[in-house]
């Protein structure tokens, strides 16, 4: 029911023309002049494939536990074989990391000074298993600790959230804005937990506390729907203590280009590679939510 209720409520549209600067080129860092409109194209193409993959899935998946309570589908697989065939015959000599990746080509991929595509293939696995609505592929291209471009396609509402790092965030080719709320008790939150959380893990009781605090919270099963939630005004503010750099690198980028204040759980810079998130649609927001996490 609330997830239903979440997509009636449109995204915050703001109006054509962008408020993009200049223009998207002057990126040609990786190859052969290729810009970050190029590679937005791409990664929006890209996560379209995996999302197409999924919904051929649906209701002819098979699904098995990686460690307890974390689910993998033959659709996470086929969804990330699809978007790797795909960015490889665009960019053959780029790097890959998904999250179902071995770990040795994991370790590789990061290690490579190529630029390095990370994907998440099936964002929100319990809930496509379930035949829940919230679930997205997540796929963004990194250089180093900064995310470059990101697109995060939700197959079955056929919602495409994107930005790159020097345009703004888009919801469908329109440009979206995150919300501006700025008291914790008119705030629409969420929160991810991880598989097999225990009720003496640090985000029991910051839920608690959020909970008393804000209007609402919500747990949607989507750290990378989440996110483009916040830059699209539905949700005002979202935390995660624990979480992956494929489930986040995407989403980040999108709601800081929404216009989104974002850190870490402690207030310090977000970091790509040990991420955990505090994002919020305004400065007083993501202050009053600081505070709130940590009581
Ligand atoms: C999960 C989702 C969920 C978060 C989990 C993630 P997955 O990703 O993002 O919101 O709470 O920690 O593992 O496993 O569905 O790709
Ligand atoms: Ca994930
Ligand atoms: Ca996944």
């Amino acid at each position: 029911m609330t997830v239903i209720l979440l997509f009636q409520k449109s995204p915050q549209l703001v109006p054509l023309p962008f408020q993009v600067r200049s223009t998207l080129i002057a990126y040609d860092i990786f190859q052969r002049g290729s810009t970050l409109e190029q590679y937005l194209k791409v990664a929006i193409e890209a996560a379209r494939v995996g999302g197409e993959i999924l919904k051929s899935y649906q209701g002819r998946f098979t699904s098995r536990e990686k460690s307890p309570k974390d689910l993998v589908t033959d659709a996470d697989l086929a969804s990330q074989q699809a978007i790797q065939d795909y960015i490889f015959a665009k960019f053959p000599d780029h790097s890959f990391l998904g999250e179902e990746s071995s770990a040795d080509h994991c370790r590789e991929a990061r290690a490579s000074e190529r630029p390095l595509w990370v994907v998440d293939p099936l964002d929100g696995t319990a809930n496509y298993v379930h035949n829940l609505q919230n679930y997205a592929v997540s796929v963004a291209l990194v250089k180093g600790t900064k995310v470059l471009v990101g697109a995060v396609y939700d197959p079955t509402n056929d919602s495409m959230y994107s930005a790159s790092a020097n345009g703004p965030a888009m919801f469908n080719g329109r440009q979206i804005q995150s919300s501006q709320c700025t008291q914790l008790d008119q705030a629409m939150v969420a929160c991810s937990f991880p598989a097999g959380v225990k009720r003496i893990d640090p985000e029991v009781s910051q839920f608690l506390s959020v909970l008393e605090k804000c209007q609402s919270v919500r747990r949607l099963g989507s750290a990378a729907l989440n996110l483009c939630y916040v830059a699209a005004g539905s949700l005002d503010a979202y935390w995660v203590q624990t979480i992956q750099t494929w489930d986040v690198a995407a989403g980040y980028l999108i709601a800081e280009r929404a216009g989104a204040k974002l850190t870490n759980v402690s207030g310090r810079d977000f970091d790509l590679w040990h991420p955990n998130v505090l994002a919020a649609c305004t400065l007083e927001l993501h202050h009053l939510m600081l505070a709130c996490l940590q009581e």
